[in-house]
């Protein structure tokens, strides 16, 4: 295995971007290559099939271009799909559900977990299911919050239509005594301030992305396949550099101003795909 190969990445859209974050901060000297699926977004109000079907081509095209791990950034497509992605291809695939599930329980003890997640994910309960495998006595209460993922697309995290939309979500979780609230969709991390100051800043937030970034740099690090790169080009690297190469199935533009939002700065590579339907992958 070629350790400077890039680590590939896949969400339904522009979500992902956190994750991205979170690998890119813990792991300056690799390379990703990313893909988002936005000709087909939202994949959290979808059927376990067509997520399945979406997640595999997404992973073979994402295998195609020589990656040396896969990270499954989209909590809907990990709850719902990642043992077919896994079948489907032959590099190592991690997913977000697990790792987030580990933290939250490393953080809870004992005390009852929540996790907020698209429609899908929480219909999956694989939240509920990682965190009882790990403690099968700890409460989880699981709650759909769709809104979350326009408010946050569209710039509105700290707005009032924000905060009363969190206020009615978020409303009887206060009341319980949680041990900590899991954020369980890729979009949730850019509301994380306002999701905190409702929750009660007492309750701790896991941010499932960052949890898998840190599970993803063990990971490598236990396989020895971390990137070798020189002090200067580690110094010289930034997020959404010319390194760093991003896909999307549509609307690139749309992604290039979200990615600004999330990120403070657009993908310096950027390419419409078509991933599914072709036996040669078409580029345009
Ligand atoms: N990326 C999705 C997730 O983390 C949210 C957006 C969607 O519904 O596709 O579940």
């Amino acid at each position: 295995m070629n350790l400077n190969l890039p680590i590939g990445i896949f969400d339904s859209g522009v979500g992902g971007l956190t994750v991205y974050r979170a690998l890119h901060e813990r792991l300056p000297a690799e390379r990703f290559v990313y893909l988002g699926d936005t000709a087909r977004v939202p994949y959290g109000t979808k059927s376990l099939s067509t997520v399945e079907r979406y997640g595999i081509e997404n992973a073979k095209f994402l295998e195609a271009q020589g990656i040396k791990l896969l990270v499954v950034a989209c909590n809907t497509a990990s709850a719902l799909a990642l043992p077919a992605i896994g079948n489907a291809v032959d590099i190592q695939v991690v997913g977000v559900i697990e790792p987030g599930a580990r933290a939250a329980v490393e953080i809870a003890r004992g005390k009852t977990i929540a996790v907020i997640a698209t429609e899908a994910t929480v219909q999956s309960g694989a939240y509920a299911k990682a965190i009882n495998q790990i403690d099968p006595h700890t409460k989880v209460i699981e709650r759909a919050c769709p809104l979350f993922v326009p408010l946050a697309e569209e710039g509105w995290a700290n707005s009032a239509v924000a905060r009363s939309v969190a206020e009615q979500y978020l409303q009887n979780l206060r009341e319980a005594d949680l041990g900590a609230l899991v954020l369980g969709c890729t979009h949730y991390p850019i509301l994380r301030d306002l999701i905190g100051e409702v929750i009660g800043t007492d309750v701790p937030l896991i941010d499932s992305g960052e949890a898998t970034a840190e599970e993803v740099r063990s990971l490598l690090e236990s396989k020895q396949l971390r990137a070798s790169q020189t002090t200067r080009e580690l110094e010289e690297r930034r997020l959404c550099d010319d390194l760093d190469h991003f896909y999307v199935t549509d609307a690139a533009e749309r992604f290039a101003k979200v990615a600004e939002r999330f990120l403070g700065t657009a993908p310096s590579v950027l390419e419409a795909v078509e991933v599914w339907g072709h036996d040669e992958l078409r580029t345009y």
